[in-house]
C-alpha cells in the first residue's frame, strides 16, 4: 500500500526521493508526489500513475532542496489522481504532509475546519489531517512538534506520517500509530521510510518508531518523544539486508526472481532449527510459551490472502501430526465475530508483511481474551511480530514481488517444523517418525529445485492456455489449499477469472462451468485421494473440459487420461504442497507475461495491506 520516503541532509533531495519512490513502488499505489523545501518555499509535484510521470513532470525543473517527503499512494478516500495524491498542503501553503494509513474521524474534523473557513482540495482524508494539525499550530504557542502531538489527540485511525514545515526548515517530524515508520542514519543526514527499502543503499543503522513516539528528524540529530512526553532514547539496529535483495538481478520481474529462490530461502528458514541426525527441531522464538503451546487445547491460525492458505494446508498437518483442533479464520472474519476464545487457546497469526491491518486487530483481540498469541512474520520487527507474545520468523528475505510465493513456501516450512515440534513434545508421533518427516522436510529444497528445473515445460503450457478466459483448479486433502492458491496467484498477477475447488465440490456447481474452452488444472498427485481425483477427471473429460494436471513423477497412466501435464517429484503427502504450488506459480507467471500484464505491480493490488 502507501509508501513513504523522508530525506534531510546536504545532498539534493529530490533524486534521493524519487529513487526512493521508485524502491517502494513494489507496495502497490496509484500515484506518487513530493515536496522539496526549496528556498524558503514548498515545491510540490503530484502525478496520477507510475513514479516515471512524476518524474516526467519533475525534468528540467532544477530543484536543488535538500529536505523533502516523498510518497506513493494506494487509493482509499478518493480517486487516483493528481489532487488526491500526497505530499498534502496546508491552506497557507506552509505545511506539507505524507501519510499512510486512515484518519477515522475526518469527516467530523473536516466539518469543524470547514466551519472555520478551511476550503479543501482534495477527497482524502489527509488534506483534513494537514489543515488540522496547521490550524492547531496556528492556534497555539507551542513549537511545531508540540502542535503535531496536541493535534494527534483529537484523531482517530492509523497513521505514519512524515511531516515538513516552512517555519521549522531543518526538521522532518516523523509519527506513528498502527503504521511503521523506520529511520535511517546517514552522514550528516537521515532518511525516513515506511520501510528501509528506499534508503537501504544510504544506510543500514535504523530506529523502527513505535506506535504513539513522534521524531523530529535533523540532519545531526534524533530526538524522540512518547505519547507522555518521555524521551525515548534512540535505538539504533543495524539491518541484516543487502541491497541485492531488493533488487531484481538477472532476471526479468521480482516474482520469478523470488519463486526461483525459493530452495535457497527454504534452507534459511530451516537453517539452525532443524537437526537431520537427532529429528530434533528447536524454535528459540517460542520458547517463553512453549508449554502454552504444547498443551493448547485448540489452534487458531488466521490470516489474509495467501498466508490464510497456509494457515488452511497446515489445519491437515496440525490434526494429521499433532491431533489438536484446528481453526483456520480470515482474519477479517475473525475480528468481528464473537468468537470463543479462552486461555488454553493458541492463537497463530501469519503474515508476510506483518503488517496486515486485519490480522493485527485480530491478535489483539485474541490477546485480550488471554490467548496466547504466536506470530509467523517474513519482516522483522513488524507490527504483528512485534505485537504477539512469541513468533517464528519465515527468513525469506524481503518479498517484493506483489503476489506472494517464497513467502508462501516458507510459512509452510515454519508450520511444518511448528507442528513437528508440537507433535514431539505431545508425543503425537514417536521419535522414528519425527526423524523421518525432518529428514524429508530437509529435501524439500531440492525437490523444488527439480521442479524448476522443468520451468520450461511449464511455460509451453502458459502458451497453450493464456487466453482461456476462465480457469478452475481443483484439489484434494492437503491439495485442495493448493488449488485455492493457484487460482488466487492466476487471478491476481493475469486478471483471469479463476477458482479453487475441493475436487469432490466440483459436481455441486463448478461442473455446470466445464466446456471445451475450460482449463482445469488438477492436483492429482499419488496421495490417498488419488483415486477420487482421477474419478473427477473422468467426470470433466467426459464433458470435454481440458485437463493440466500436477502429477506424480513416475505416474504413466494418467498422462493418457489428461491434456498436459507437470511431473513433480515423489514427496510425503505432509510436505507435498510445498512443492506442487511451485508450478502454479510459474504457470501463472508465464501467464501474467504472455497477457502483457505488470506480474510485479498488478492492478490495484497492495503488498501490504495496512487497511481494513
Ligand atoms: C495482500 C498481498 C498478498 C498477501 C496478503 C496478506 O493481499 O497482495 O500477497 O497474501 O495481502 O498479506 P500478509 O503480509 O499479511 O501476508
Amino acid at each position: 500500500m502507501c509508501g513513504i520516503v523522508g530525506y534531510i541532509g546536504d545532498h539534493s533531495a529530490v533524486s534521493i526521493l524519487l529513487k526512493g519512490l521508485q524502491r517502494l513502488e513494489y507496495r502497490g499505489y496509484d500515484s506518487a508526489g513530493i515536496a522539496v523545501l526549496e528556498e524558503g518555499e514548498l515545491a510540490v509535484f503530484k502525478k496520477e500513475g507510475k513514479v516515471a510521470n512524476l518524474i516526467s513532470q519533475l525534468n528540467g525543473t532544477g530543484l536543488h532542496g535538500s529536505i523533502g517527503i516523498g510518497h506513493t499512494r494506494w487509493a482509499t478516500h478518493g480517486v487516483p489522481n493528481d489532487t488526491n495524491a500526497h505530499p498534502h498542503v496546508s491552506e497557507d501553503g506552509k505545511i506539507a504532509l505524507i501519510h499512510n494509513g486512515i484518519i477515522e474521524n475526518y469527516l467530523t474534523l473536516k466539518s469543524e475546519l470547514k466551519a472555520k473557513g478551511y476550503h479543501f482540495q482534495s477527497e482524502t482524508d489527509t488534506e483534513v489531517l494537514v489543515q488540522f494539525i496547521a490550524d492547531v499550530y496556528r492556534n497555539s504557542d507551542v513549537d511545531f512538534a508540540e502542535s503535531v502531538h496536541l493535534a494527534l489527540q483529537r484523531v482517530i485511525g492509523a497513521y505514519g506520517l512524515v511531516i515538513l514545515n516552512v517555519d521549522e526548515p531543518d526538521q522532518l517530524i516523523a509519527v506513528r500509530k498502527g503504521s511503521p515508520l523506520v529511520i535511517g542514519k546517514g552522514d550528516h543526514a537521515h532518511y525516513i521510510g515506511s520501510d528501509a527499502s528506499p534508503f537501504l543503499e544510504y544506510t543500514k543503522e535504523v530506529i523502527y518508531l513505535n506506535d504513539d513516539e513522534i521524531a523530529v528528524v535533523k540532519r545531526d540529530s534524533i530526538s524522540i518523544t512518547d505519547s507522555k512526553h518521555k524521551r525515548v532514547s534512540p535505538y539504533f539496529e543495524r539491518l541484516d539486508l543487502e541491497l541485492d535483495a531488493i533488487e531484481k538481478g538477472a532476471y526479468d520481474h521480482f516474482m520469478l526472481k523470488e519463486i526461483f529462490e525459493q530452495p535457497d530461502r527454504l534452507r534459511d528458514c530451516m537453517r539452525g532449527r532443524v537437526l537431520a541426525q537427532s529429528g530434533e527441531v528447536k524454535l528459540g522464538g517460542i520458547r517463553s510459551y512453549a508449554d502454552k503451546v504444547y498443551h493448547a487445547k485448540r489452534l487458531i491460525l488466521t490470516a489474509c490472502g495467501t498466508s490464510y492458505y497456509a494457515g488452511l494446508t497446515a489445519e491437515y498437518l496440525f490434526e494429521d501430526l499433532c491431533r489438536i483442533p484446528v481453526e483456520v479464520e480470515y482474519a477479517s472474519e475473525f475480528r468481528y465475530r464473537n468468537p470463543v476464545l479462552s486461555e488454553d487457546d493458541v492463537l497463530v497469526a501469519i503474515s508476510q508483511s506483518g503488517e496486515t491491518a486485519d490480522t493485527l486487530v485480530a491478535v489483539e483481540l485474541a490477546k485480550s481474551a488471554g490467548a496466547t498469541v504466536l506470530g509467523i512474520c517474513n519482516v522483522v520487527g513488524s507490527s504483528i511480530a512485534r505485537a504477539t507474545h512469541e513468533g517464528i520468523y519465515t527468513h525469506a528475505g524481503p518479498e517484493i514481488g506483489v503476489a506472494s510465493t517464497k513467502a508462501f513456501t516458507a510459512q509452510l516450512i515454519v508450520l511444518s517444523m511448528l507442528a513437528l515440534k508440537i507433535a514431539g513434545e505431545r508425543g503425537t508421533i514417536d521419535q522414528r517418525k519425527k526423524q523421518a518427516l525432518v529428514k524429508e522436510l530437509q529435501v524439500v529444497p531440492e525437490l523444488i529445485e527439480e521442479v524448476l528445473d522443468h520451468a520450461g515445460r511449464i511455460k509451453q503450457i502458459a502458451q497453450k492456455y493464456w487466453l482461456a478466459s476462465n480457469f478452475l483448479y481443483l484439489g484434494r486433502g492437503y491439495q485442495y489449499p493448493i488449488a485455492m492458491e493457484g487460482a488466487l496467484k492466476l487471478k491476481e498477477i493475469s486478471y483471469i477469472h479463476a477458482e479453487g475447488y475441493p475436487a469432490a465440490e466440483m459436481k455441486h456447481g463448478p461442473i455446470a462451468l466445464i466446456d471445451a474452452e475450460m482449463p482445469i488444472v488438477v492436483l492429482a498427485l499419488k496421495d490417498k485421494a488419488y483415486d477420487k481425483v482421477l474419478s473427477n477427471i473422468e467426470e470433466i473429460k467426459s464433458r470435454h473440459g481440458k485437463v493440466i494436471a500436477i502429477i506424480s513423477e513416475g505416474d504413466e497412466a494418467i498422462k493418457a487420461q489428461v491434456d498436459d501435464w507437470i511431473e513433480i517429484p515423489a514427496v510425503l503427502e505432509y510436505f507435498a504442497p510445498l512443492v506442487s504450488v511451485v508450478p502454479l506459480q510459474l504457470l501463472a507467471y508465464h501467464i501474467g507475461i504472455m497477457k502483457g500484464c505488470n506480474v510485479d505491480q498488478p492492478r490495484n493490488l497492495a503488498k501490504s495491506v495496512t487497511v481494513e
